[in-house]
């Protein structure tokens, strides 16, 4: 069984911590796990030339999201885990969102790739609770379910990493109760979702 990562924060900060920590987890179970750092990757910003794209069934750029999308198509599962900024995702894993779109229409015109037997974790960290959610259960609902993959979990966790000045908070902020739980539970029902 493989899994995908994408983390979408333009730092080190507290998605990647969740990232490392999942994989370390997923590993235990045997799982095999690969972690994108989008912030290390080449991605262009979308054009929006359908006209090409729909045509073509690829983006006309050369950049590393054709690489990305090859990987998506192979795996098993995902875990999208990024920060919310004003209740959306980073500009980073919108571009990233933006560039899947290829996959939304491969699949419209051809078909392929399905990847309605795919399933993810979507986890969204921020500041407050009701942002937070309202990201989440948006790229759950008009990302995920717009390429067809099942979301049998989806979280939120609370940062204050902003405030204090530091990147990294998550695992001691006590905004969580329990973060080693929360997350063997992620873990435990994206793995159950794929057996
Ligand atoms: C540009 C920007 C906008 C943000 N907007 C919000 C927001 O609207 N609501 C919120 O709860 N947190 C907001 N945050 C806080 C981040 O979600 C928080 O710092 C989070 O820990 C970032 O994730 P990371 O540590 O993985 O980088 C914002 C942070 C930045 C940099």
């Amino acid at each position: 069984m493989k899994i995908l990562t994408m983390c979408g924060s333009p730092r080190k900060g507290n998605s990647e911590a969740i990232a490392k920590k999942l994989k370390e987890i997923l590993e235990n179970k045997g799982v095999k796990n690969e972690i994108i750092l989008l912030r290390e990757k080449n991605i262009q910003t979308c054009e929006g030339c359908i006209e090409y794209c729909n045509h073509n069934l690829k983006c006309k750029h050369n950049d590393d999201m054709a690489g990305i999308i090859d990987k998506m198509v192979k795996t098993d599962g995902y875990v999208f885990v990024t920060p919310n900024y004003f209740a959306m995702p980073p500009g980073l894993f919108k571009n990233f969102i933006d560039k899947c779109s290829v996959l939304y229409t491969s699949y419209h015109f051809t078909k392929k790739p399905d990847l309605s037997n795919k399933k993810a974790a979507v986890i969204v960290v921020g500041t407050d609770k009701e942002f937070i959610d309202a990201c989440r259960n948006h790229l759950a609902k008009w990302f995920c379910e717009a390429l067809r993959i099942k979301v049998p979990v989806k979280k939120s966790f609370r940062s204050r990493s902003e405030l204090k000045g530091n990147c990294n908070d998550i695992f001691e902020n006590k905004l969580n109760p329990d973060m080693d739980k929360s997350l063997q539970e992620i873990a435990n029902k994206l793995v159950r979702s794929l057996r």
